[in-house]
Parts: C-alpha cells; structure tokens; sequence
C-alpha cells in the first residue's frame, strides 16, 4: 500500500515507519519539522507540509496515489496544552478536520490514528478497557478526543475505516539503534532518568513520593514503541481485509513505578543515578495501566518487549550512542 505518515519525523511516527517499510509498504512521510528529524526518516520520501494547510496535504495525497494515512502529526504535550490551548485546537483540532477533507477530496478512505491514554482522565478501574468513561482532564486530552469523535461521525456518514490507537506510555528505541527519542524539551520519565545517568542533568526529581501506590511513586504502563509500530501496521492490515476498526488500546498491561524504573535503569546503566524527591506534577493520576485485550484478540497484536529493563536497555543504546540526540550523533 502507498501510506501517508503525517508526523512520520517524530519519535513513535519514525519508528511506525520503519516498520511499515519492512513490511514492504510505500511510504511517504509528511512532515513540518517542528518537532521532528529529517534524519530519523533518512531514505523515506519526505514532505515538508503542515497539517494545517489543505494544499499541502492534497498535493501530497495525489502526488503519491496515497491508499492509506497514518496520522501522527499533532501538538502532545500535556503540561503546555493548558498553557497554551490555542495551539492544541489549531494543530490537533483544526488540523485534524482539514486532514479528514482532504482525504475525502483525494478518496482516501483509510486511516490509522495516534491517539492517547490521555482521554480517559482520571481512572475509576484498573486495566482501563476502551469502554472506560472518556473524561480527559487537559486539553490535550480533549483535543485527542474531539478527532476521535470526528472519525465516528465520518466513518458513519462517509463511510471512512479508521482505528485510533491510544496508546500508554511509549518508551524505548529501535533495537538497530539509529533511531530514538529526541525531545526538546525532554519531559518523558526514561529519557530524563538516561540524561542524569549521562551526566547531562543532575538528578531526575520524583514527581510525588505520597501517592497511593506501593512505594508511593506513580504507576504507568510502559509500552515499547517498536510494539507500538507493530500495531500500527497491524491495524491497517486490519482494516483493508475488511475488519470493523475502532478504538484500540495500547499498552503492555505491566504498570511500573517511577522508582521502579530508576532501578531497572541503574541495573540497566550499572551505576547509580542521582535522584531528588520532589512535589507532585498537576494532573498526573496515581495509577495508568492498559488493558489491551482487545487489539490482541483483534489485530493479533503481542508486545515482543514487556520487560522493564529490555525496554529501558534500548533507550539506553540510543542515549549513549546519541548524547546530542539526531544533531551529533557520536
Ligand atoms: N516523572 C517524574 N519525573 C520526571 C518526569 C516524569 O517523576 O522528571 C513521572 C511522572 O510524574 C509520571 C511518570 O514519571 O508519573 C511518567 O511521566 P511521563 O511524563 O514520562 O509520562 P506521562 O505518564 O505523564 O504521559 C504519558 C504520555 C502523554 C499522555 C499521558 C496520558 O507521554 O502523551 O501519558 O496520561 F498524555
């Protein structure tokens, strides 16, 4: 298949289009390099485009003869969503729609869509199902949500075949080791902790050492992002034998704490890294854990990396062997 994978540049998108070559796709990366790497996609043929933008978007559709799209390019940080909302409704929201009538105009009638935990909010039940009450509590959350709820209502009446895949907390790196995760600013938790075990930070601080859990540390659901690429290309598989869609969600079922994955990360780095307890980050929930039943009983779909520190050890290859991320490599 000819495959769009706008935010292709990104951290889960470049990976997701690794895999999508190997599985002997076309692929075709749509991009605007705001917070993505020409390098991560090297050999790929690359859009510089906005999503923002109907044109570039259709030039690109036809150019290529695009069968399917694979839409990651959106805004996804939680903390900067509340400040700074405006950015979220454009991108995600408003972005999103001009994503959906361009495909209509061009005939596309397939897409797989990055979506996120972030759309339930706080849980009531752990392993949260996809049948969990959607109450996110940033507006990136509820940017995630509103074009999930426009895939419903254009599936419905246009007949378009999505899945959107939210998914827990991405982490890790292609075991090959040319591509990884580079943030600017890094806010995920592993790569932080590597940046302290490189010296690069003087300490990871603990985001609340009071909550409700067993060491008193939040729990998440650590899930590889090369499963998470499987899944994609499973998804879209899915989808053109004629299966239903929908929600999936993504996560290896394993809830894992903060200081938990500081350990899996000395044993990983073989030193000890400097850690500082501090207060709790607005928003966080104690306890985040997928159930992910259904995409294994619908797509086939089996996370290969569910070991904490087979996870963190792929970060760790990436980390050291790209101290500077994709500008210098080493
Ligand atoms: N944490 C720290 N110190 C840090 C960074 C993070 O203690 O320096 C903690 C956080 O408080 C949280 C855990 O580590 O408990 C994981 O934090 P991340 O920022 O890595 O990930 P989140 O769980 O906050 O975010 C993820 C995705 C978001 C998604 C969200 C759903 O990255 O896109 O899950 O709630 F919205």
């Amino acid at each position: 298949m000819n495959v769009l994978v706008t935010g292709g540049a990104g951290y889960i998108g470049s990976h997701t289009v690794k895999a999508l070559v190997e599985a002997g796709h076309h692929v075709v990366v749509f991009d605007d390099l705001s917070t993505g790497h020409r390098a991560s996609v090297a050999g790929v043929p690359f859009v510089q485009g906005d999503v923002t933008r109907r044109e570039d978007l259709l030039d690109a559709l036809k150019r290529y003869s695009i069968d399917a799209v694979m839409h990651f390019a959106a805004k996804s940080l939680v903390g900067e969503s509340m400040q700074d909302p405006a950015k979220y409704y454009v991108n995600n929201v408003a972005g999103g729609v001009t994503l959906l009538e361009a495909l209509r105009e061009a005939g596309v009638e397939t897409i797989i869509f990055s979506s996120t935990a972030a759309v339930y909010g706080e849980p009531e039940s752990i392993p949260i199902p996809e049948e969990h009450p959607l109450r996110p509590t940033s507006v990136y959350g509820r940017t995630k949500l509103m074009f999930e709820q426009m895939l419903e209502d254009y599936r419905r009446v246009y007949g378009l075949r999505y899945a959107a895949l939210r998914y827990f907390n991405a982490a890790g790196a292609d075991p090959g080791g040319q591509i990884g995760e580079d943030h600017d600013p890094e806010t995920h938790l592993i790569p932080i902790v590597l940046q302290a075990a490189l010296g690069q930070r003087e300490a990871v601080t603990i985001f609340g050492t009071d909550y409700d859990t067993p060491d008193g540390t939040c729990i998440r659901d650590y899930i590889h992002v090369t499963d998470l690429a499987d899944a994609h290309v499973l998804a879209l598989e899915a989808l053109k034998a004629g299966g239903p869609g929908g929600v999936y969600n993504l996560g290896n079922g394993n809830g894992f704490s903060v200081r938990q994955v500081i350990e899996a990360a000395e044993r990983v780095v073989g030193a000890k890294i400097p850690v500082k307890e501090g207060d709790r980050r607005a928003g966080d929930p104690a306890v985040l854990v997928a159930s992910s039943e259904k995409a294994r009983r619908e797509l086939g779909w089996k996370p290969r990396f569910t070991d904490l520190d087979e996870i963190v050890r792929t970060a760790w290859q990436w980390h050291r062997s790209h101290p500077n991320g994709y500008a210098r490599p080493s």
